[in-house]
């Protein structure tokens, strides 16, 4: 197995097969996926059989509650895009379930239909991004908590029902919110890490709305830019496994009239403690 750093954020493993990964690799892998946060795979022969048999491999499993799933696999969410669609699912910088009270460990995304071009998927470091941020800024932060949420998302006219994905939502009765430390201590890699998100952090806790939004666009400011950030261009046989507490991720919409379709299996995390 070979490990190589991509671009700004994350590695590239090669030389390896998911699928047929030995005891020792996994042990590799579990190295390699604390060190970066998020790993990229090429050529994988990886059928969603193998894809949740490598998921229970790493962890345990929690599936979306928005999501549809495969009929066939329902610890298997679909993030599709039918060609006559306009509305991609993920299409703005988020974190996957910041909304839980136990936010999801990491998201295992698989390419099963690809358009010809596009549809690549952004990522952003938030460790890097909290190292880097101005020490005042670091100050100003240390102790507060924020409220993340679905409700304008998944909610009545949240969002994503006012589009053409409405039809593929489910569980319009699950939304709900959870706090979190704005600066967690990383469960794994122990390192401090910037938890907020564009998708689902609406305010810190105790501040009214107008004064977090301020304090929260300075935040995703500083973590969208380029040093923090990479654009992973994806092919047949590609997979993704990123860790939800450290990274952001968003995915380009720009092949309107083709057709997109992803399996993502998302592990289950734990509580975050602030750092
Ligand atoms: C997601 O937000 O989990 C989907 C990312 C993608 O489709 O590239």
């Amino acid at each position: 197995m070979r490990v190589s750093p991509f671009e700004n954020c994350g590695a590239v493993v090669s030389d390896f097969q998911l699928a047929t990964m030995t005891d020792i690799e996994l042990t590799e892998l579990r190295s390699a996926f604390t060190e970066h946060g998020l790993l990229f795979f090429r050529d994988q022969q990886l059928p969603p059989e193998e894809h949740l048999r490598f998921a229970r491999r790493f962890g345990t499993i929690v599936v979306n509650k928005f999501f549809k799933t495969t009929e066939e696999h329902p610890e298997i969410a679909e993030v599709r895009k039918e060609k006559t669609q306009q509305t991609n699912i993920g299409s703005g910088w988020h974190t996957d379930h910041s909304y839980d009270y136990e936010p999801a460990l990491g998201s295992i995304l698989v390419a099963r239909t690809l358009p010809a071009t596009g549809g690549n998927t952004h990522f952003a470091n938030l460790a890097a991004a909290y190292d880097a941020l101005p020490e005042t800024l670091k100050k100003r932060i240390e102790n507060l908590r924020a409220v993340h949420s679905n409700t304008h998302l998944y909610g009545e006219n949240g969002l994503y029902r006012m589009t053409d994905l409405a039809d593929q939502l489910g569980g319009m009765d699950r939304v709900g919110d959870a706090t979190h430390p704005v600066v967690i201590r990383h469960p794994q890699s122990g390192r401090k890490v910037l938890y907020v998100n564009p998708g689902h952090t609406i305010q810190f806790e105790g501040w009214e709305f107008a004064e977090s939004r301020e304090l929260l666009d300075e935040l995703y400011g500083h973590v969208s830019q380029p040093q923090f950030t990479c654009s992973f261009n994806w092919q047949p046989g590609s997979v993704t496994f990123w860790d939800n507490r450290c990274t952001w991720h968003m995915a380009d919409n720009d092949y309107q009239g083709q057709m997109r379709l992803m399996h993502r299996i998302t592990l289950a995390g734990t509580a975050l403690a602030a750092a």
